[in-house]
């Protein structure tokens, strides 16, 4: 079986972020800072380093703020470099792209991720190709991405990011229903999105990582609206789950944090502060005060 190399990498950022308004008024989501960088910054750097080549943003209304942080900002540089500044201008090299490597399409109604996915149709031809939610973020020693680019140079086809979740949780999630389960690499025969919890055919869930072929695509090209009135994603992959070998789930190493919700948000935060050396020591002891704090009110 010839596998092809996956290049190319979608990002889906045209969604309302209502969970985080009044900010994501003006403000995209996907610039929200976890510690120092943009959520969609973290995003970026896991396809980098699991390959990808061309990143294909899905945009919408009010999310220019997306388009400018990626461009070369020549007056900041500039100033940079006089005052000698070297570290802030590397710290400013990850966000510039190459030349064309970036494009921007726009979904101009928030349908759905399905939806959203099917607006980068033809710049994704009839490649494999990764969808990035940059609202999931994976703090990992190995990306998750490239995790899933090595199990999918096993098996090809389809490949989700999966996790154990609360049986009370499967409702917020598409669910996996499993053929086989191999360990890491789960077969599957069906998704359903966002099940109640009597009906999930598991507890295994889709987050934010995908490894889709271009019959994916296909297929939403005649997806009628599902769950919440929105072109589901996940209908489009259950779809190739019928015919067996074609869709499989991985369990990634690594923690997800959900930074589309408040909760998760702040978690996140937390947790990448305290893996940053140059913050660790004092928002630590800020922590720890806190808590004691807290723990003799009670
Ligand atoms: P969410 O379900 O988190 O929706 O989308 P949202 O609009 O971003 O946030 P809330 O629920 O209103 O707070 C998951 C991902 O799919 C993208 C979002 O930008 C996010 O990255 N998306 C969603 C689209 O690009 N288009 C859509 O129509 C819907």
């Amino acid at each position: 079986m010839r596998i092809k190399k996956v290049t190319k990498a979608i990002f889906p950022v045209a969604g309302m972020g209502t969970r985080f308004l009044p900010a994501t008024k003006s403000i995209p989501k996907e610039i929200m800072t976890l510690v120092d960088r943009p959520l969609i910054q973290y995003a970026i750097d896991e396809a980098r380093a699991a390959g990808i080549k061309e990143f294909i943003f899905v945009t919408a209304r009010g999310k220019s703020a997306l388009e400018d942080y990626f461009d070369h900002a020549p007056e900041l540089e500039s100033a940079l470099r006089k005052a000698g500044k070297e570290e802030l201008l590397e710290a400013l090299k990850d966000t510039n792209m190459d030349s064309g490597a970036i494009a921007y399409v726009r979904q101009n109604r928030a349908m759905g991720l399905g939806h959203a996915v099917w607006c980068a149709r033809r710049l994704i031809g009839n490649e494999p190709f990764a969808v990035l939610l940059p609202d999931d973020v994976i703090a990992a020693e190995k990306p998750c991405l490239q995790q899933m680019i090595e199990a999918y140079a096993q098996t090809g086809g389809n490949m989700v990011a999966a996790m154990e979740v609360a049986p009370s949780k499967t409702s917020s999630y598409g669910v996996l229903d499993v053929a086989d389960d191999m360990g890491s690499i789960v077969k599957v025969k069906g998704m359903v999105e966002k099940p109640k919890m009597e009906d999930a055919p598991s507890n295994l869930a889709v987050i934010g990582r995908y490894i889709l072929t271009p019959k994916v695509m296909t297929n939403l090209n005649k997806m009628k609206q599902g769950a919440g009135g929105e072109i589901q994603l996940t209908d489009a992959i259950a779809e190739e789950a019928l015919t067996p070998g074609k869709v499989f789930g991985f369990r990634f190493r690594g923690q997800r944090f959900d930074c589309g919700s408040k909760a998760g948000f702040l978690q996140a935060t937390v947790a990448f502060a305290l893996s940053r050396p140059d913050l660790r020591d004092e928002f630590g002891s800020y922590l720890h005060d806190l808590i004691a704090l807290q723990t003799a009110a009670q």
